[in-house]
Formats: C-alpha cells, sequence, structure tokens
C-alpha cells in the first residue's frame, strides 16, 4: 500500500480538488466570527453556514478547505478523552471540499471514490471499503451500486435513532441550520481487530473507521424542528486528516501518525524520557496544537469562555508532564517543533510563535504554584478511597478555588483510580460561592498592572479589621471609571485600609467594602505604588467614585492567617536552634490554610528533628507570652538582633515584631516584619508539620498547619491510623509489628514461588528437549508454552541452552499475552541471531523487542496468526542451518 506522510496527504486533497475545480480556501479562524452559537469552529462547513444558507454569495460555487477545528468544552467536548483512545483529540484538521448549488450527490460521490482509490492519489483497495447512506436515500445507494460499482453487500443503509432524522447519517450543524442525509465511507482495519460493520450490534468496535462523511445538504432546520429546503442542493463533506494519515501510514491509531510521533519524541526529549507508549505524552503532543492554535487564534487564558476551555487544556498538560516527572516549565518548550510541522500550512504559527511560548509559559508558571499543593491535596483525599467511590463536591470545589484545577482535571486525575466526582456537590459549592460574590478568578488576574494611581492608602489593618473612609478611584480592566454596576468585577482604592496587601508572604486579605449605594465583595488586595487595590465583584447596587465607604476585612480569614503568620516566625527560630543558624530564610507563603517556609539547608530533616522542632513551636505557643511590635531604626533592629530577610529593601523605619520566650527570658524570635500576627503566641492554638521536602539544591521546604487546621489534620491521620487497625483486627500498638510480619510472609512467598517456577521450568525444559530438532551439530527448538510469563521465561530459556547442543531455541510464553525470548548458541551465530529473530516475532505480531545475537527477548498481544508465524520461521531457521 501507498504511504504518505500527514503534510502530503493534506496537500494530495486540496490538489485533487484544485484540479476539479474547486477553489483552494484558506481554514477560517478557530473562533467562529459569525456564530455566536458556536464556542469553537468545529467542521470545514462553518465558514460556509451563510453560502448554504443562500443569505451569502461567493465568488466561486465549489471550495477545497483543510479546516482547523477544536472539539473541547461545548456541545463537542472530546477534552476527557484524549490520551486514552486511539482517535480522539481536542485539535484536528477537517479536510473538506464543497458545492454551493453546483454540484449534488452524483459527483459528490464519484469524488471521494476518486480520490480514495485511484493509483495517482490514495490507492487504498477497494476491498477494504464501505459505505453508509440514509435508509431512505435511494438515489445514493444507486449511485454507489450502479456509477461507482461497489457490491450491494458493501452499501449499508442507516435508519433513524427514535425520531425522525435523528440518524448517524442525518447530518445537521446543529439544533437549526443547515443540514441533509449524508453518507459516509469506512475504511477496515481487518479481521485482527474487534468490530462489526456500522448498524451491527458490534459497529462500536474498532474494525471498521468511518474515514469521510459526505453530506448531501438539503435543508435548513427550523427552531420547531421542520425542515426548509435550501435555495439549492449542495454538498459539504468533512475527512479527519489524522485518521486518514493513519490509514496511508499502515497506523492502527492517530498517535503512530508521523506529526503526532514527532510531537511526542519532542516532549519526551524535553522531559528526559523514553517515548514509550504513554498516555500522558499523547495528552501533550494532542495539547500543544489545541492551546496553540488558540492562541494564535487570539484566545488568552481566563476564567471564563473560551479562555476558560484554553486554560483548561494547559493545564491539564501540565499535570501529564509533571505525573511524567516534569520539575519546571516544559510544556512551551514543545512548540517550536510543533510549528516545523505544520508552519508550513498554516503561517500564523510562524508568525505567532514567540507570543505563543511566552503565553503558555506564563500559564505554566502560574499554575506551579499551585499544582503541588493540590495535588497532595487530592491525592491524600483519593487516598481514603476505594475503586469506584466518589469523591466530595467539597474538596473538587476547594480544589477549583483555592489551588486552581479545573474539575475535569480533577475528574482526570481521579479516574486514574476508578473514582468519580461528585459534581453536584460540586455546583452546590459553586453556587454558595456566588452567593457570596467571591466568585473565582483571583488566580492570575493581573490587575495592578494598568492600575495609575498617586493615590497612598494609609493602611489601619495593623489595630483594626473595619473602617469608615472614603474611595479615591475605581477602576474596569485596569482603566479608570467613575462608578461599578452590579455583577461586574474591578478594582476599588481607599483612602484608608484595613484590607492587608499581599506581601511578605502573606496573601491579600478578603471581605467587603460597602456604601450608601451598592456592596462590593473583595477577593484579593494587592499594592500598586502607594496605593493599596482591591480587587472584586460588586455583588448589590452600583459603587461610585468618592463615596464614603465601609471597608471590613473577614475576620475568621484574617485570624487563621496571622496565626500562620506568626507560627512562620516560630518556627524559622525553631529551625536556628536545631538545625544551626546556617539556616537563612529563602521564601515563604502565608494564607489563611496553610504555611509554607523555604530556608537554606543541605540535607534532609530526619524525623527526630522535625519532631523536636514541631515540640519546641508547640512549646512556644503553650507559654502564650504577648506579641509585641516596635517601630525603630534599622540599625537599632539590627543590633537588637532582628532577622532581616534576603534581598528585601527595608526603609529607615522598621518593623520588628518579637515574639516567645527562652529559659533566660530572652526573646525567642526577633524579625523584620510588615505582616499580620496574632496578639498572643497561645493564639495559634496548635503547630503541625505536614512535610518536609527538598525544593532545590539546598533549598529544604517546610509546609504546616495551625489552629483547628491543624486539628483536622491529625484527626484524618488518627481515622487511617484507626481504619487500619480495624482492617488487621489488631490493637494501635500491635499495627506495626503485624504490617512487618506481613511483609516478612510476602518476601517468603515470593521466594517460594521462585523456586516452585524453577521447578516447573525444569519439568517443563524435559518434557521440551524431547522436540527438538537436530540439524548437523545444532538443536533447533521452536516452542510454545502456556502459563511462562516475562519474568519467568529468561530461566527456561536458560535451563533449556545448558541440556541441548548448541541449541537454537525460541520459547513463546503465553498468558494473556505472549512473552517471547530466543537463544542462540554461538556456532550458529554466524547464520542466525537471537536478536533477529525476536526483531522479525515483534514485526509479525506487531509487539516489540529486541536483544543481541545470542539472546533477545520480547512480548506482544496474544494472536491467531501465532503458529504459523513460528511454523515459517522453523523453516527459515531449519533452512539457514542447513
Ligand atoms: N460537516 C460534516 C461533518 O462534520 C462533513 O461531519
Amino acid at each position: 500500500m501507498k504511504t504518505m506522510q500527514l503534510n502530503e496527504v493534506r496537500q494530495a486533497f486540496i490538489d485533487f480538488f484544485a484540479s476539479k475545480n474547486h477553489t483552494p480556501v484558506a481554514s477560517s479562524s478557530l473562533i467562529p466570527h459569525n456564530d455566536p452559537t458556536l464556542l469553537f469552529t468545529n467542521a470545514g462547513m462553518n465558514q460556509f453556514k451563510d453560502t448554504f444558507l443562500g443569505l451569502e454569495k461567493r465568488d466561486y460555487n465549489r471550495a477545497v478547505t483543510s479546516q482547523k477545528c477544536v472539539r473541547a468544552g461545548g456541545k463537542h467536548n472530546d477534552l476527557d478523552n484524549v490520551g486514552y483512545t486511539a482517535r480522539h483529540h481536542t485539535f484536528f484538521e477537517m479536510l473538506g471540499n464543497f458545492s454551493f448549488g453546483d454540484y449534488f450527490k452524483k459527483d459528490a460521490i464519484k469524488f471521494a471514490w476518486e480520490f480514495l482509490t485511484d493509483e495517482k492519489w490514495l490507492a487504498l483497495p477497494k476491498d477494504r471499503l464501505y459505505v453508509t447512506v440514509y435508509h431512505t436515500d435511494d438515489e445514493a445507494f444507486d449511485i454507489w451500486h450502479q456509477e461507482v460499482g461497489l457490491a450491494p453487500e458493501r452499501i449499508i443503509r442507516i435508519g433513524d435513532k427514535g425520531k425522525q432524522y435523528e440518524s448517524d447519517n442525518f447530518w445537521a450543524m446543529g439544533d437549526t441550520g443547515p443540514c441533509g442525509p449524508c453518507s459516509e465511507i469506512f475504511y477496515d482495519y481487518g479481521d485482527h481487530i474487534e468490530g462489526g460493520l456500522p448498524g451491527t450490534p458490534e459497529e462500536d468496535g474498532d474494525r471498521y473507521v468511518e474515514v469521510w462523511n459526505c453530506v448531501f445538504m438539503q435543508f435548513n432546520r427550523q427552531k420547531d424542528g421542520t425542515l426548509e429546503p435550501l435555495p439549492k442542493p449542495s454538498v459539504d463533506t468533512g475527512m479527519g486528516l489524522e485518521r486518514i494519515s493513519s490509514v496511508m501510514q499502515g497506523k492502527y491509531g492517530n498517535y503512530e501518525v508521523d506529526l503526532f510521533v514527532n510531537l511526542m519524541n519532542t516532549a519526551a526529549n524535553i522531559l528526559g524520557i523514553n517515548n514509550e507508549e504513554q498516555a500522558s505524552l499523547k495528552v501533550i503532543a494532542d495539547h500543544i496544537r489545541a492551546v496553540s492554535f488558540l492562541i494564535a487564534d487570539g484566545v488568552r487564558p481566563s476564567n471564563e469562555g473560551r479562555g476558560y476551555v484554553l486554560r483548561r487544556i494547559i493545564r491539564r498538560a501540565v499535570r501529564h508532564g509533571n505525573k511524567l516527572g516534569a520539575t519546571g516549565s516544559f510544556f512551551y518548550q514543545v512548540v517550536p517543533a510543533l510549528v516545523e510541522q505544520m508552519g508550513k500550512a498554516y503561517p500564523e504559527l510562524v508568525e505567532k510563535q514567540a507570543h505563543i511560548q511566552a503565553v503558555i509559559q506564563k500559564e505554566e508558571e502560574q499554575f506551579a504554584k499551585t499544582l503541588a499543593q493540590g495535588l497532595r491535596l487530592l491525592s491524600g483525599e483519593l487516598d481514603k478511597l476505594n475503586d469506584g467511590d466518589t469523591l466530595d463536591g467539597e474538596t473538587v470545589f476547594r480544589l477549583y478555588d483555592t489551588y486552581g484545577f479545573p474539575v475535569d482535571l480533577t475528574a482526570d486525575i481521579a479516574r486514574e483510580r476508578n473514582i468519580e466526582l461528585d459534581e453536584a456537590g460540586f455546583e452546590l459549592h459553586m453556587q454558595a460561592q456566588r452567593e457570596r460574590a467571591r466568585d473565582a478568578g483571583k488566580f492570575d488576574v493581573d490587575y495592578t498592572a494598568a492600575i495609575k494611581t498617586d493615590v497612598a492608602t494609609k493602611f489601619l489593618g495593623y489595630e483594626t479589621l473595619t473602617a469608615d473612609t472614603t474611595i479615591t478611584g475605581l477602576y474596569q480592566d485596569g482603566k479608570a471609571v467613575s462608578s461599578l454596576q452590579e455583577g461586574e468585577q474591578g478594582v476599588i482604592v481607599l483612602s484608608a485600609t484595613p484590607f492587608y496587601a499581599e506581601g511578605g508572604g502573606q496573601v491579600g486579605e478578603l471581605g467587603e467594602i460597602s456604601t450608601p449605594s451598592g456592596v462590593f465583595a473583595v477577593e484579593d488586595t494587592k499594592k500598586s505604588g502607594q496605593a493599596i487595590i482591591h480587587y472584586g465583584t460588586v455583588k448589590m447596587g452600583q459603587i461610585d467614585d468618592a463615596q464614603p465607604a465601609h471597608a471590613q476585612v473577614l475576620d475568621d480569614i484574617r485570624k487563621a492567617s496571622s496565626k500562620n503568620h506568626s507560627a512562620t516566625h516560630l518556627l524559622h527560630a525553631a529551625l536556628r536552634e536545631v538545625l544551626g543558624t546556617g539556616v537563612a530564610q529563602k521564601g515563604s507563603l502565608v494564607s489563611s490554610e496553610v504555611l509554607r517556609f523555604d530556608f537554606s539547608h543541605e540535607s534532609p530533616i530526619s524525623t527526630d528533628d522535625l519532631n523536636t522542632i514541631e515540640r519546641i513551636v508547640n512549646e512556644q505557643i503553650q507559654k502564650n507570652t504577648p506579641v509585641s511590635v516596635e517601630y525603630m531604626e534599622i540599625d537599632a533592629a539590627l543590633k537588637k538582633g532582628a532577622m532581616a530577610l534576603f534581598g528585601e529593601k527595608y526603609g529607615e523605619t522598621v518593623r520588628v515584631l518579637t515574639m516567645g520566650e527562652n529559659a533566660d527570658k530572652s526573646a525567642f524570635s526577633i524579625e523584620l516584619c510588615g505582616g499580620i500576627h496574632v496578639m498572643q503566641t497561645g493564639d495559634i492554638g496548635m503547630f503541625k508539620i505536614v512535610s518536609e521536602s527538598g525544593i532545590a539544591a539546598g533549598v529544604r521546604r517546610i509546609e504546616a498547619l495551625t489552629g483547628l487546621g491543624a486539628l483536622r489534620y491529625i484527626q484524618a491521620g488518627e481515622h487511617t491510623l484507626s481504619t487500619l487497625a480495624g482492617n488487621l483486627k489488631a490493637k494501635r500498638n500491635e499495627i506495626l509489628p503485624r504490617i512487618n510480619a506481613l511483609s516478612d510472609k510476602q518476601r517468603e512467598l515470593e521466594k517460594q514461588l521462585e523456586q516452585l517456577q524453577q521447578k516447573l521450568a525444569s519439568v517443563q525444559a524435559g518434557e521440551l528437549i524431547g522436540q527438538a530438532k537436530q540439524v548437523g551439530e545444532h538443536q533447533v527448538l521452536i516452542a510454545k508454552v502456556a502459563g511462562i510469563d516475562g519474568k519467568s521465561i529468561r530461566g527456561l530459556v536458560d535451563t533449556l541452552k545448558s541440556r541441548l547442543n548448541n541449541g537454537i531455541i525460541v520459547i513463546i510464553g503465553q498468558t494473556t499475552d505472549l512473552a517471547m525470548a530466543a537463544s542462540v548458541a554461538k556456532s550458529a551465530q554466524d547464520k542466525v541471531k537471537a536478536g533477529d529473530i525476536i526483531r522479525h516475532l515483534a514485526g509479525e505480531l506487531g509487539g516489540k523487542g529486541g536483544g543481541k545475537p545470542d539472546f533477545a527477548q520480547g512480548g506482544a498481544a496474544n494472536s491467531d496468526k501465532l503458529d504459523s508465524i513460528l511454523a515459517a520461521l522453523e523453516q527459515q531457521i531449519l533452512s539457514s542451518l542447513a
């Protein structure tokens, strides 16, 4: 069969239809310009919708395109399947030829047949093709039968599913719009793949794959479901380029097509791994196309609409890279390989390459900040569940809200453990959040950048949670505005505020600003120059510039953050006490949920040291000493022993936080800090370290919880322990010895099993020896052995080798699949090589394998051709020895 690269197939299609007087038309944008009902362009005919309807006149009546399509989000959503099936994509190219009131069924069918089967074009064997027609479409049936010459049993009539015109062979663009009966062409991959012809109960199998859909556009479906004839019968066809390319390359799955193999190799190189059959590599190869083309067509990652679909795709790819061991941003690095593959056909990729890479890299970096934490939370929750369980909606919501995990990303991860999501529960939480007008959206909004203001906001937050103040500026999308309406997002600047702006590792505060005319939910607080800016949504009425305002910080969240912030200081001092003064702060993050502290230290911290550190911090909490704040000259502060932070710029006067007490009554911790803290160390309640890890050479990270968060963590651990005790039917103090005993037992059983397998192999070897054929000085043995897998096959072959004279041994072990191994004696290696035998078998059986002249190993799926393949192999070996 002819072989063609993907780029060649695309070109051949355009050339063929150009030779039939079709005008080659460029792909339209992925953002449909003339159709607000469509999220993304998803078929070749989208750009011609009005032409079919007779609303738009073009100066050609035949066209040919290769159209960019995206099926992710919206009605046709294939996102979740990508990576796990042979043919799903988020982005694909649809080849199509179109007639606008020019030719109709007869030519459409004849063109398709000629392109697929003629020697000059794809030259597919005719006996591999089948077609379907709409059950009442006698005209199409007759054309296939009489004009093309297809036997009637190769033409299958497909009826309606329940309702009239609800059929695989009646194509409609949507609930309204152009539609008509269609005829589909199927390719038969052969009887080694399961599946039945269309219309049979086995039609969902993979043997017969639809490659081309020819739609005979005849009607315009109205809102009430009635069909009005189009001004003129027309033709719309669609052939997935990736699919037909896999056929043209003799491959079964789309991801084996040259373009994808190249992309997967590139991704594997970047990640420093082998390109083995990995779903995650497929995901990356697929997603880089959708993402790059969407960005080239003007979409940006955001929290709604198309932008959110783009974000979901990027984040899904990043997570799969992470699964393969990516440590930093990697996804944007795949773009050059894509541009190399597709830039010629789509010049926009070349033109926008730098921009595409920058957008992806930024999104990767943004997501990296929360990915690891979110994954930890999620795997902790999933660990508590069993196969077939459902993950609660609250966790799904928290991952979405706090860690930026789109729901389908969480679903993707849960599915790896066969766990589903409580989507209804998630929706309830979303609803509640909307009602609180704290809509998600704060993950990435860089709303400080565009805001220009000279206002210096007075910060009142150290003393108070509430303040009566005045609005001095309103902004929307970076532009100053005079008012913000209900439901709108924007930024408020105040003359004075109790809201703490993100800084010193502590995240911005949340709460509410109300004026006489409206209420604004503050979803984040940041600094912009001297101004403190409040980002959020108007949840009631409207907010006007220059109004008096009442600002109120959310008490609970502030309390939780201040606990975490003060505990960070205590942790810092305890680390220096236990590990030495070489410990220097490298970074920190304080939110209402968790504290994270990065510091210089060469080696992992022992459990003993971690316990000591945890105890010291808790002792300081229990002493319940007041936290004191002083303002002083920087020099005086440093003299007092205050720890100043790496690379931080301090003004003349600094704020000094002192807390805790040593045995000699000296201060336990003194730090320069602008953050919000507790009043007494006892307010922290409890301190619990949850992880210690290395994040870079010489830098460690500790994550910890305080207050009720710490309690919840400990309770979850308790729950695990008592469940474990229950399952083992043991007391708590018996759990460890019981598990040790179990694993000793398991090791012993494994050893016994191995010994048994060796004995079995030796018995089998004895039986097999008799089957060996003598050729001159050589003994040749080719045999199938049931129950032998890849692990035990080598032992068997070795035993046989020691018992045969100058043996040439090929053993196929049969379990659920095939393991194969070959051994060739030195004296025969100039004629037969073990590596060649296994490569030959792998080729014949569609498996993998290889090795050296003396020994080689491989594997493949079971095949009913095995016997004939082995018989032929034996003939070959015997004759090469003769
Ligand atoms: N518009 C038709 C389809 O998408 C060709 O299948």
